[in-house]
């Protein structure tokens, strides 16, 4: 991404919290005078104290006579003026801190919220080839860019600049000759700074690739423990981990070499003005041309001049690493969600739920071998349809199709008789209950994870559906009931009792159109034929596709489809005792 590009964003991004930046920024500029009068007590104290120098005019004005012709007066003026300055000081900085974290805060929420909020919309083979933990880290670790770019960057390198600004103007003031070797460095240290931005920036993006891959080793290491422990893979794992965690230190040492050595290049140019300064100012007091009181000014005065030019410096480097965060976190903003909403999409409150397949063929992988190929069904509303076929055919994929988890490559399906892509996404989700081929659960209680479709259902209707599902039994004789908690992904459950729990969820939804993706597959067949059973009612009344390898299951279905290698390649009846009422090769 260009920088120009960068910038723009970041400045779109920003725009809300421009009063936030605006108070900060004021905060900043009120250092400006602090520092100017920082290295003024001292100079009253050796010019007009010990020697014999006027005080300096702006001080000569405002203070009343008895201190100016008093010598112990002025001293006991310049010792109180040391502490009122540093406590002045102190209290700007306290307002700045407080300022940063609020505004901070603030925008690293926003930020992440609207990250959070696209990653719902990414593309599921987004998901799937970038892998999760690089979705994690650029939410949480890359988001903070945006912070960190104008709250510790912008708006103290724009103070700096103005501090610099007018440290130069007052030293010039004092004597042009030592401003002008103040600004004679600062060209060379911009220039150093660009010779080094360049390197940062690169070691920058290949200390974040480094990092998110071991956050990725760490989140499939410790999300499949069970798998690991079993094969005694963990030394194998530890080393995966040790390998990237290596190349992780090398690439982030390096980067410490890298500003390690720009700092030493700054900090040599400012030394060397300083040190011109230091040769030139005592051939000019012994010449008479300068007092030392002046000569302590102008040193104190540059020391503070090359702070923000330093400063500036150094935020550069810091800077190259935000602004690749930065630009990790817009491209996960870019990456376009291949399932996309129509401009005007159709609501849809409840779907009658007859479908339609026409033609359709569907690859996962752009121009990638096809999973499935010219499909065409019509299904009407309220029919039970099974869909079988070996592992690997293409079913669960077809069922991803009907809920747009992807779209057809080509062809169409039709919903009522409308095309799936004119409808409202959340809408046309909402008319499916669904299970899973791999029931998942979330780490709360049992009643929660079964009104996962209906926050807040009562009650009742959650024990209703899991009876339905063949669940209730099981669920009251755990030691709490529906509030029992289910660990992580439901792993304190086994995996008949998942899936009756996912299958429960589906019921509660009451949605028209059922998909069940294998719902049997590890329960037992007396559980089964209780679950199938009561099922019964339930998938009359609405329109059912039940993914399976058994035939007990398909009795209850209407039509049954047969897929082979993407083709469907049979509709046949679902009860084995009247083959002859559908049966047709196609
Ligand atoms: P079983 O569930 O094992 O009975 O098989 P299925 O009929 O449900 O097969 P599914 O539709 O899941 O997969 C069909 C083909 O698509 C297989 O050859 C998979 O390798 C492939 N496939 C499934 N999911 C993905 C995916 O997310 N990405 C890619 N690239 N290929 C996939
Ligand atoms: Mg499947």
């Amino acid at each position: 991404m260009q920088m120009k590009t960068i910038s723009w964003r970041l400045y779109q991004e920003v725009r809300p919290y421009c009063w936030h930046l605006a108070a900060l920024f004021l905060v900043g500029l009120l250092g400006a005078p602090l520092s100017l009068l920082t290295p003024v007590p001292l100079k009253i104290a050796v010019d007009s104290v010990i020697g014999t120098h006027p005080l300096p005019r702006y001080l000569d004005v405002i203070l009343p006579a008895a201190v100016k012709t008093s010598q112990g007066a002025l001293l006991a003026l310049a010792a109180i003026l040391v502490v009122v300055l540093a406590f002045l000081n102190q209290l700007r900085e306290f307002a700045s801190s407080v300022l940063t974290a609020y505004a901070g805060e603030q925008m690293l929420r926003g930020f992440r919220a609207k990250l959070f909020h696209h990653v719902h919309r990414l593309s599921l083979s987004y998901l799937d080839s970038k892998g999760t933990a690089d979705s994690i880290y650029r939410i949480q670790y890359d988001a903070g860019a945006l912070q960190n770019i104008f709250i510790t960057g912008i708006v103290p390198a724009v103070s700096s600049v103005i501090t610099f600004v007018s440290m130069v103007y007052v030293t010039a003031r004092i004597n042009w000759k030592f401003a002008a070797v103040g600004l004679a460095v600062s060209p060379l240290v911009l220039l150093v700074s660009r010779h080094y931005r360049v390197q940062l920036r690169s070691q920058s993006h290949k200390v974040k690739n480094i990092e998110s891959s071991t956050l990725a080793v760490v989140q499939e290491v410790l999300g499949s423990t069970r798998v690991v422990r079993a094969f005694g893979q963990e030394e194998r794992e530890e080393g995966r981990f040790m390998e990237k965690s290596n190349e992780g230190m090398q690439a982030r040492l390096q980067q410490t070499l890298t500003e390690g050595g720009y700092g030493i290049a700054v900090t040599l140019l400012t030394a060397a003005g300083m040190a011109s300064v230091l040769y030139f100012g005592v051939g000019d007091i012994k010449a008479g041309k300068l007092s030392l009181g002046n000569l302590l000014l102008v040193m104190g005065y540059l020391s503070q001049l090359y702070t923000p030019l330093r400063t500036i410096g150094k935020k550069m480097a810091t800077m190259q690493s935000h602004f690749v965060s930065a630009e990790r976190a817009f491209a996960l903003l870019d990456a376009a969600p291949d399932v996309i909403e129509r401009a005007n999409p159709r609501s849809l409150t409840r779907a009658m739920g007859d479908m339609v397949f026409r033609a359709v063929s569907f690859s996962y992988e752009n121009k990638g071998q096809p999973v499935l190929q010219d499909i065409s069904f019509n299904v009407r509303s309220g029919a039970c349809v099974g869909i079988v076929g070996a592992t690997g055919a293409g079913k669960t994929t077809l069922m991803n199709l009907l809920t747009r988890f992807y779209d057809p490559t080509e062809g169409e399906i039709l919903l009522d008789g409308v095309d799936l892509r004119e409808y409202k996404l959340a809408d046309l989700r909402n008319q499916f209950g669904i299970v899973l081929q791999e029931p998942i659960l979330f780490s709360t209680t049992i009643a929660e994870n079964i009104a996962y479709a209906r926050p807040g259902a009562d009650q009742n209707r959650i024990v209703a559906a899991a009876r339905l599902a063949n669940a209730h039994e099981f669920i009251i004789r755990l030691p709490d009931g529906y509030d029992t908690l289910v660990g992580e992904r439901g792993m304190r459950l086994s995996g008949g009792e998942r899936q009756r729990l996912s299958v429960a969820r589906a019921f509660l939804k009451d949605a028209p159109i059922l998909i069940l993706d294998e719902p049997t597959s590890s329960i037992d067949v007396t559980t089964e034929a209780a679950l199938l059973e009561a099922m019964e009612r339930l998938v009359r009344s609405r329109t059912t596709f039940i993914i399976t390898h058994r035939l007990s299951a398909l009795k209850h279905c209407d039509i049954v489809l047969r897929i082979e290698r993407g083709r469907l390649v049979a509709i046949e009846s679902g009860h084995p005792d009247d083959i002859a009422v559908v049966k047709h090769r196609l």
